[in-house]
Protein backbone atom coordinates (compact mmCIF):
# COMPACT_ATOMS: atom_id res chain seq x y z
CA UNK A 1 0.00 0.00 0.00
CA UNK A 2 1.39 3.26 -0.76
CA UNK A 3 -0.26 6.80 -0.31
CA UNK A 4 -0.74 8.46 -3.86
CA UNK A 5 -2.33 11.45 -2.39
CA UNK A 6 -3.31 13.65 0.22
CA UNK A 7 -5.64 16.17 0.68
CA UNK A 8 -5.18 19.21 3.63
CA UNK A 9 -8.08 21.11 4.66
CA UNK A 10 -7.60 23.75 7.57
CA UNK A 11 -5.07 21.72 9.40
CA UNK A 12 -2.32 23.80 10.99
CA UNK A 13 -0.71 25.86 8.01
CA UNK A 14 -2.76 24.16 4.94
CA UNK A 15 -5.95 25.99 4.18
CA UNK A 16 -7.00 24.57 1.38
CA UNK A 17 -3.74 23.76 -1.05
CA UNK A 18 -4.18 21.37 -3.94
CA UNK A 19 -4.04 17.82 -3.43
CA UNK A 20 -0.57 16.89 -2.37
CA UNK A 21 1.07 13.59 -4.70
CA UNK A 22 3.15 11.72 -3.27
CA UNK A 23 5.78 9.12 -4.35
CA UNK A 24 7.74 5.99 -2.58
CA UNK A 25 10.28 8.40 -2.07
CA UNK A 26 9.69 12.26 -1.45
CA UNK A 27 11.52 15.52 -0.35
CA UNK A 28 10.21 18.17 1.48
CA UNK A 29 11.85 21.67 1.04
CA UNK A 30 10.82 24.49 1.73
CA UNK A 31 11.51 27.75 4.11
CA UNK A 32 10.84 27.61 7.63
CA UNK A 33 7.02 27.49 8.50
CA UNK A 34 6.20 26.78 5.22
CA UNK A 35 4.48 23.98 6.00
CA UNK A 36 6.30 21.01 5.50
CA UNK A 37 6.02 19.81 9.20
CA UNK A 38 2.03 20.45 8.87
CA UNK A 39 2.06 18.23 6.00
CA UNK A 40 4.14 15.12 8.29
CA UNK A 41 2.00 15.84 11.44
CA UNK A 42 -1.58 15.73 9.57
CA UNK A 43 -0.52 12.08 8.93
CA UNK A 44 0.81 11.51 12.64
CA UNK A 45 -2.34 13.34 13.64
CA UNK A 46 -3.95 10.16 12.26
CA UNK A 47 -1.65 7.60 13.60
CA UNK A 48 -1.96 8.82 17.35
CA UNK A 49 -6.13 8.60 16.79
CA UNK A 50 -5.61 5.20 16.19
CA UNK A 51 -3.05 4.02 18.46
CA UNK A 52 -4.95 6.34 21.22
CA UNK A 53 -7.73 8.20 20.13
CA UNK A 54 -8.30 12.21 18.73
CA UNK A 55 -8.18 13.87 22.19
CA UNK A 56 -4.46 11.86 22.80
CA UNK A 57 -3.50 13.21 19.41
CA UNK A 58 -4.55 16.85 19.79
CA UNK A 59 -2.71 16.75 23.33
CA UNK A 60 0.10 18.18 21.89
CA UNK A 61 -1.24 21.59 20.42
CA UNK A 62 -3.07 21.64 23.93
CA UNK A 63 -6.29 20.84 22.12
CA UNK A 64 -7.83 21.09 18.77
CA UNK A 65 -8.15 24.81 18.49
CA UNK A 66 -4.69 25.70 17.56
CA UNK A 67 -4.30 23.12 14.75
CA UNK A 68 -7.66 24.35 12.97
CA UNK A 69 -6.30 26.81 10.06
CA UNK A 70 -7.07 30.51 11.25
CA UNK A 71 -8.84 31.56 8.20
CA UNK A 72 -11.39 29.01 8.67
CA UNK A 73 -14.88 31.02 8.58
CA UNK A 74 -17.13 28.08 9.26
CA UNK A 75 -19.58 28.16 12.09
CA UNK A 76 -18.11 25.01 13.97
CA UNK A 77 -14.21 25.39 13.25
CA UNK A 78 -13.36 21.79 11.64
CA UNK A 79 -10.51 20.44 9.79
CA UNK A 80 -10.58 17.52 7.45
CA UNK A 81 -7.92 15.80 6.05
CA UNK A 82 -8.48 12.73 2.69
CA UNK A 83 -5.72 10.11 2.01
CA UNK A 84 -5.61 8.22 -0.72
CA UNK A 85 -3.73 4.51 -1.63
CA UNK A 86 -2.98 2.45 -4.34
CA UNK A 87 -2.25 -1.25 -3.08
CA UNK A 88 -0.13 -3.75 -5.01
CA UNK A 89 -3.49 -5.12 -6.70
CA UNK A 90 -3.98 -1.88 -7.81
CA UNK A 91 -7.36 -1.04 -6.00
CA UNK A 92 -7.46 2.20 -4.89
CA UNK A 93 -8.75 2.82 -1.19
CA UNK A 94 -9.54 6.37 0.01
CA UNK A 95 -10.11 7.70 3.69
CA UNK A 96 -11.44 10.98 4.38
CA UNK A 97 -11.96 12.05 7.94
CA UNK A 98 -13.54 15.71 9.67
CA UNK A 99 -12.88 16.70 13.20
CA UNK A 100 -14.96 19.34 14.87
CA UNK A 101 -13.79 21.31 17.85
CA UNK A 102 -16.41 22.00 20.31
CA UNK A 103 -14.78 23.54 23.43
CA UNK A 104 -11.48 22.79 22.31
CA UNK A 105 -11.87 18.87 21.91
CA UNK A 106 -12.20 17.26 19.04
CA UNK A 107 -15.17 15.71 17.20
CA UNK A 108 -14.94 13.32 14.82
CA UNK A 109 -17.92 14.23 13.01
CA UNK A 110 -17.36 12.25 9.29
CA UNK A 111 -15.79 9.52 8.16
CA UNK A 112 -15.41 7.24 5.53
CA UNK A 113 -13.22 4.85 3.63
CA UNK A 114 -14.06 3.96 0.07
CA UNK A 115 -12.64 1.08 -2.15
CA UNK A 116 -12.64 1.40 -5.67
CA UNK A 117 -11.36 -1.30 -8.20
CA UNK A 118 -9.59 1.77 -10.69
CA UNK A 119 -9.58 5.22 -10.46
CA UNK A 120 -11.87 6.23 -8.07
CA UNK A 121 -15.92 7.27 -9.71
CA UNK A 122 -19.31 6.67 -8.07
CA UNK A 123 -19.98 3.85 -10.17
CA UNK A 124 -17.09 1.81 -9.47
CA UNK A 125 -16.14 2.40 -5.89
CA UNK A 126 -18.07 1.36 -2.43
CA UNK A 127 -18.33 2.39 1.38
CA UNK A 128 -16.37 0.18 3.78
CA UNK A 129 -17.16 2.91 6.37
CA UNK A 130 -19.53 5.48 6.36
CA UNK A 131 -20.66 7.37 9.52
CA UNK A 132 -23.64 9.19 9.96
CA UNK A 133 -23.85 11.78 12.88
CA UNK A 134 -26.60 11.27 15.70
CA UNK A 135 -26.79 11.18 19.13
CA UNK A 136 -23.26 9.85 20.36
CA UNK A 137 -21.73 8.79 16.38
CA UNK A 138 -23.72 5.83 14.82
CA UNK A 139 -21.14 3.93 12.18
CA UNK A 140 -22.48 1.78 9.59
CA UNK A 141 -20.40 -0.02 7.52
CA UNK A 142 -20.92 -1.88 4.21
CA UNK A 143 -20.11 -6.01 5.26
CA UNK A 144 -17.12 -7.33 2.84
CA UNK A 145 -18.91 -10.56 2.37
CA UNK A 146 -22.03 -10.14 1.13
CA UNK A 147 -20.74 -7.02 -1.26
CA UNK A 148 -24.14 -4.94 -0.78
CA UNK A 149 -24.80 -2.49 1.81
CA UNK A 150 -25.56 -4.33 5.07
CA UNK A 151 -25.20 -2.21 7.63
CA UNK A 152 -23.72 -2.67 10.69
CA UNK A 153 -24.49 -0.17 13.17
CA UNK A 154 -22.27 0.91 16.65
CA UNK A 155 -21.73 3.54 18.29
CA UNK A 156 -18.79 4.79 19.46
CA UNK A 157 -17.56 7.94 21.19
CA UNK A 158 -16.89 11.17 19.30
CA UNK A 159 -12.88 11.15 19.78
CA UNK A 160 -12.99 7.16 18.57
CA UNK A 161 -12.53 5.93 14.96
CA UNK A 162 -15.00 3.93 12.88
CA UNK A 163 -11.71 3.00 11.43
CA UNK A 164 -10.28 1.28 14.39
CA UNK A 165 -13.80 -0.35 15.31
CA UNK A 166 -13.91 -1.38 11.63
CA UNK A 167 -10.11 -3.00 11.58
CA UNK A 168 -11.09 -4.88 14.12
CA UNK A 169 -13.87 -6.61 12.70
CA UNK A 170 -12.16 -9.61 10.85
CA UNK A 171 -14.40 -9.67 8.10
CA UNK A 172 -14.03 -6.16 7.02
CA UNK A 173 -10.67 -7.57 5.69
CA UNK A 174 -8.89 -4.07 6.50
CA UNK A 175 -5.38 -6.40 7.06
CA UNK A 176 -3.78 -3.38 4.47
CA UNK A 177 -4.69 -0.50 6.27
CA UNK A 178 -4.35 -2.15 9.55
CA UNK A 179 -0.75 -3.05 8.41
CA UNK A 180 0.45 0.24 6.74
CA UNK A 181 -0.71 2.56 10.34
CA UNK A 182 1.02 0.01 12.79
CA UNK A 183 4.21 0.39 11.23
CA UNK A 184 3.96 3.95 10.03
CA UNK A 185 6.98 6.09 11.75
CA UNK A 186 7.08 9.49 12.65
CA UNK A 187 10.86 10.50 13.49
CA UNK A 188 12.32 14.03 15.06
CA UNK A 189 15.20 12.51 16.41
CA UNK A 190 16.32 14.08 19.53
CA UNK A 191 20.08 13.17 20.23
CA UNK A 192 19.36 13.00 24.45
CA UNK A 193 16.70 11.01 23.79
CA UNK A 194 18.06 8.59 21.85
CA UNK A 195 20.74 8.14 24.74
CA UNK A 196 18.36 7.53 27.36
CA UNK A 197 17.69 3.98 27.43
CA UNK A 198 14.20 2.40 27.30
CA UNK A 199 12.12 -0.78 28.88
CA UNK A 200 13.68 -3.86 26.64
CA UNK A 201 9.70 -4.16 24.96
CA UNK A 202 7.98 -2.01 22.94
CA UNK A 203 4.26 -1.63 24.01
CA UNK A 204 1.77 -3.19 21.81
CA UNK A 205 0.25 0.00 20.84
CA UNK A 206 3.71 1.97 20.08
CA UNK A 207 5.08 2.51 16.95
CA UNK A 208 8.80 0.45 15.87
CA UNK A 209 10.10 3.70 17.28
CA UNK A 210 9.08 6.63 19.00
CA UNK A 211 9.20 10.09 17.65
CA UNK A 212 12.11 11.10 19.28
CA UNK A 213 13.58 8.15 19.41
CA UNK A 214 14.02 7.02 23.01
CA UNK A 215 12.92 3.12 22.34
CA UNK A 216 15.83 2.71 20.10
CA UNK A 217 16.97 0.17 22.45
CA UNK A 218 13.57 -1.68 22.34
CA UNK A 219 14.10 -1.39 18.56
CA UNK A 220 17.45 -2.84 18.25
CA UNK A 221 16.18 -5.74 20.74
CA UNK A 222 13.71 -6.64 18.89
CA UNK A 223 16.20 -7.47 15.63
CA UNK A 224 17.97 -10.71 15.82
CA UNK A 225 21.38 -11.37 15.84
CA UNK A 226 22.35 -11.46 12.03
CA UNK A 227 19.94 -8.09 11.73
CA UNK A 228 22.27 -6.63 14.31
CA UNK A 229 25.32 -7.91 12.78
CA UNK A 230 24.32 -6.26 9.53
CA UNK A 231 23.42 -3.08 11.02
CA UNK A 232 27.38 -3.03 12.40
CA UNK A 233 28.57 -3.89 9.15
CA UNK A 234 26.87 -0.80 7.60
CA UNK A 235 27.58 1.61 10.44
CA UNK A 236 31.31 0.40 9.38
CA UNK A 237 31.06 1.93 5.98
CA UNK A 238 30.35 5.33 7.16
CA UNK A 239 32.39 4.87 10.13
CA UNK A 240 35.28 2.25 10.20
CA UNK A 241 36.32 1.14 13.24
CA UNK A 242 32.80 0.10 14.83
CA UNK A 243 32.60 -3.25 14.82
CA UNK A 244 29.42 -3.92 16.44
CA UNK A 245 25.51 -3.51 18.32
CA UNK A 246 25.60 -4.38 21.85
CA UNK A 247 22.52 -4.11 24.56
CA UNK A 248 23.02 -3.72 28.25
CA UNK A 249 20.94 -4.29 31.20
CA UNK A 250 21.03 -1.03 34.30
CA UNK A 251 18.55 -2.21 36.94
CA UNK A 252 17.60 1.14 39.08
CA UNK A 253 14.72 0.42 42.24
CA UNK A 254 11.98 0.90 40.18
CA UNK A 255 12.82 -0.48 36.70
CA UNK A 256 15.06 -2.33 34.45
CA UNK A 257 16.30 -0.03 31.22
CA UNK A 258 18.04 -1.11 28.68
CA UNK A 259 20.85 0.58 26.91
CA UNK A 260 23.18 0.11 23.62
CA UNK A 261 26.40 0.70 22.63
CA UNK A 262 28.27 0.16 19.69
CA UNK A 263 31.83 -1.86 19.63
CA UNK A 264 34.46 0.33 18.19
CA UNK A 265 38.22 -0.72 17.16
CA UNK A 266 40.53 1.77 18.32
CA UNK A 267 43.87 1.51 17.05
CA UNK A 268 45.84 0.52 20.06
CA UNK A 269 45.27 -2.14 23.36
CA UNK A 270 43.73 -0.46 26.05
CA UNK A 271 44.35 -1.36 30.32
CA UNK A 272 42.94 -5.14 29.53
CA UNK A 273 44.81 -5.84 26.27
CA UNK A 274 41.58 -5.46 24.33
CA UNK A 275 41.50 -2.92 21.13
CA UNK A 276 37.77 -3.38 21.27
CA UNK A 277 35.50 -0.81 23.48
CA UNK A 278 31.90 -0.72 23.88
CA UNK A 279 30.70 2.68 23.55
CA UNK A 280 27.61 3.49 25.65
CA UNK A 281 24.81 5.79 23.74
CA UNK A 282 25.72 8.50 26.00
CA UNK A 283 29.20 8.76 24.36
CA UNK A 284 28.46 8.50 20.60
CA UNK A 285 28.44 11.11 18.19
CA UNK A 286 24.79 12.66 17.83
CA UNK A 287 24.97 12.02 14.18
CA UNK A 288 25.50 8.05 15.05
CA UNK A 289 23.00 7.91 17.15
CA UNK A 290 20.53 9.33 15.18
CA UNK A 291 22.02 7.15 11.78
CA UNK A 292 22.02 3.91 14.45
CA UNK A 293 18.02 5.01 14.66
CA UNK A 294 17.25 4.90 11.02
CA UNK A 295 19.30 2.40 9.85
CA UNK A 296 17.74 -0.03 12.78
CA UNK A 297 14.53 0.75 11.05
CA UNK A 298 15.69 -0.13 7.69
CA UNK A 299 16.59 -3.72 9.01
CA UNK A 300 13.12 -4.41 10.96
CA UNK A 301 11.23 -7.00 9.77
CA UNK A 302 8.45 -5.76 9.26
CA UNK A 303 9.76 -2.70 7.40
CA UNK A 304 8.01 0.59 8.43
CA UNK A 305 5.62 1.39 6.01
CA UNK A 306 5.73 4.92 5.94
CA UNK A 307 8.94 6.52 7.41
CA UNK A 308 8.89 10.10 7.94
CA UNK A 309 11.69 12.31 8.60
CA UNK A 310 12.14 15.65 9.57
CA UNK A 311 15.10 17.52 8.68
CA UNK A 312 16.86 14.38 8.16
CA UNK A 313 20.82 15.96 7.57
CA UNK A 314 20.72 17.55 11.39
CA UNK A 315 23.90 16.09 12.49
CA UNK A 316 25.46 14.47 9.72
CA UNK A 317 28.48 14.53 7.67
CA UNK A 318 28.09 14.87 3.96
CA UNK A 319 28.77 11.43 3.03
CA UNK A 320 26.72 10.00 6.10
CA UNK A 321 24.17 12.02 4.45
CA UNK A 322 24.41 10.46 1.13
CA UNK A 323 24.86 7.22 2.86
CA UNK A 324 21.25 7.11 4.44
CA UNK A 325 19.78 8.94 1.03
CA UNK A 326 20.91 5.56 -0.53
CA UNK A 327 19.77 3.62 1.75
CA UNK A 328 16.16 5.49 2.40
CA UNK A 329 15.91 4.97 -1.65
CA UNK A 330 16.42 1.53 -1.62
CA UNK A 331 14.19 0.41 1.13
CA UNK A 332 11.70 2.66 -1.13
CA UNK A 333 12.45 0.35 -3.84
CA UNK A 334 11.57 -1.96 -1.23
CA UNK A 335 8.37 -1.10 -0.02
CA UNK A 336 8.78 1.82 2.48
CA UNK A 337 7.49 5.26 1.73
CA UNK A 338 9.51 7.43 2.76
CA UNK A 339 8.89 11.46 3.68
CA UNK A 340 12.11 13.29 4.77
CA UNK A 341 11.99 17.56 4.91
CA UNK A 342 15.36 19.31 4.56
CA UNK A 343 16.62 22.41 4.81
CA UNK A 344 19.63 21.64 2.63
CA UNK A 345 19.82 22.50 -0.79
CA UNK A 346 22.81 20.69 -1.19
CA UNK A 347 20.80 17.29 -0.58
CA UNK A 348 18.44 18.05 -3.40
CA UNK A 349 21.42 17.39 -5.55
CA UNK A 350 21.81 13.79 -4.68
CA UNK A 351 17.97 12.50 -4.81
CA UNK A 352 15.71 12.16 -7.85
CA UNK A 353 14.42 15.59 -9.27
CA UNK A 354 11.29 14.00 -9.51
CA UNK A 355 11.08 13.62 -5.41
CA UNK A 356 11.33 17.06 -4.43
CA UNK A 357 8.33 18.48 -3.34
CA UNK A 358 8.32 22.24 -2.61
CA UNK A 359 6.29 24.08 0.21
CA UNK A 360 5.80 27.39 -0.66
CA UNK A 361 3.60 30.19 1.43
CA UNK A 362 1.87 32.91 -1.06
CA UNK A 363 0.09 35.67 0.71
CA UNK A 364 -0.27 33.49 3.43
CA UNK A 365 -1.49 30.71 1.44
CA UNK A 366 0.54 27.22 1.70
CA UNK A 367 1.47 25.73 -1.24
CA UNK A 368 3.05 22.13 -1.81
CA UNK A 369 4.17 21.90 -5.66
CA UNK A 370 6.14 19.08 -7.55
CA UNK A 371 9.81 21.13 -7.71
CA UNK A 372 10.51 19.74 -11.25
CA UNK A 373 6.73 20.95 -12.77
CA UNK A 374 7.42 24.49 -11.80
CA UNK A 375 8.18 26.90 -14.66
CA UNK A 376 10.87 28.97 -12.80
CA UNK A 377 12.31 25.52 -12.45
CA UNK A 378 12.28 24.35 -15.71
CA UNK A 379 13.45 27.52 -17.08
CA UNK A 380 16.64 26.95 -15.90
CA UNK A 381 19.75 25.10 -18.05
CA UNK A 382 19.07 21.13 -17.17
CA UNK A 383 22.95 21.12 -16.31
CA UNK A 384 22.25 23.61 -13.04
CA UNK A 385 21.86 21.10 -9.99
CA UNK A 386 18.59 21.20 -8.28
CA UNK A 387 19.86 22.57 -4.94
CA UNK A 388 21.27 25.85 -7.33
CA UNK A 389 18.06 26.26 -8.65
CA UNK A 390 16.07 26.38 -5.62
CA UNK A 391 18.18 29.09 -3.92
CA UNK A 392 17.75 31.50 -6.83
CA UNK A 393 14.29 30.29 -8.23
CA UNK A 394 12.14 32.68 -7.35
CA UNK A 395 11.30 31.75 -3.59
CA UNK A 396 7.83 34.04 -2.42
N1 LIG B 1 -3.94 27.33 13.17
C1 LIG B 1 -3.19 27.89 12.24
N2 LIG B 1 -3.74 28.68 11.29
C2 LIG B 1 -3.00 29.26 10.33
N3 LIG B 1 -1.68 29.09 10.22
C3 LIG B 1 -1.06 28.31 11.12
C4 LIG B 1 -1.77 27.67 12.17
N4 LIG B 1 -0.90 26.96 12.89
C5 LIG B 1 0.30 27.15 12.34
N5 LIG B 1 0.22 27.96 11.27
C6 LIG B 1 1.29 28.41 10.38
O1 LIG B 1 2.12 27.31 10.15
C7 LIG B 1 3.48 27.67 10.37
C8 LIG B 1 4.23 26.45 10.82
O2 LIG B 1 4.15 25.49 9.80
P1 LIG B 1 5.09 24.23 9.74
O3 LIG B 1 4.44 23.25 8.85
O4 LIG B 1 5.42 23.80 11.12
O5 LIG B 1 6.38 24.86 9.03
P2 LIG B 1 7.73 24.18 8.51
O6 LIG B 1 7.68 24.23 7.01
O7 LIG B 1 8.83 25.04 9.03
O8 LIG B 1 7.77 22.78 9.04
C9 LIG B 1 3.40 28.76 11.42
O9 LIG B 1 4.52 29.61 11.33
C10 LIG B 1 2.13 29.48 11.02
O10 LIG B 1 2.40 30.46 10.04
MG1 LIG C 1 9.02 21.99 10.49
Amino acid sequence: MILKQIKLERFKAAFRPAPIPLQPFNVLIGRNGSGKSTLLEALQWIDVTIRHDARVACDRYYGIQDLINLRSQAKTPFFRLDLEWLSENQKHLTYGIKVEAQDNLPVIVEEQLVEASSNVTPTNSHFLIKTTKGNGRVLNMSARETGGYELLMQVIGEERLALNVAMSMEHMQLELIEDFWANAVFLRLSPNRLANGSSATRKSFAPLLDEEGQTLPALLHELTKDQRRELAEQLEEIMPGIRGVELSKSNTDRDTKVHYNLLERMPYKGRTGRSQFPIPAWMLSEGTRRITAILALLLHDPLPSLLCIEEIENGLDPWTVRYILRQLQSAADRGVQVIVTTHSPWLLDHVPLESILQVRRIEGETIYERFCERPEIQAFDPNIPAGTRYIHGEER
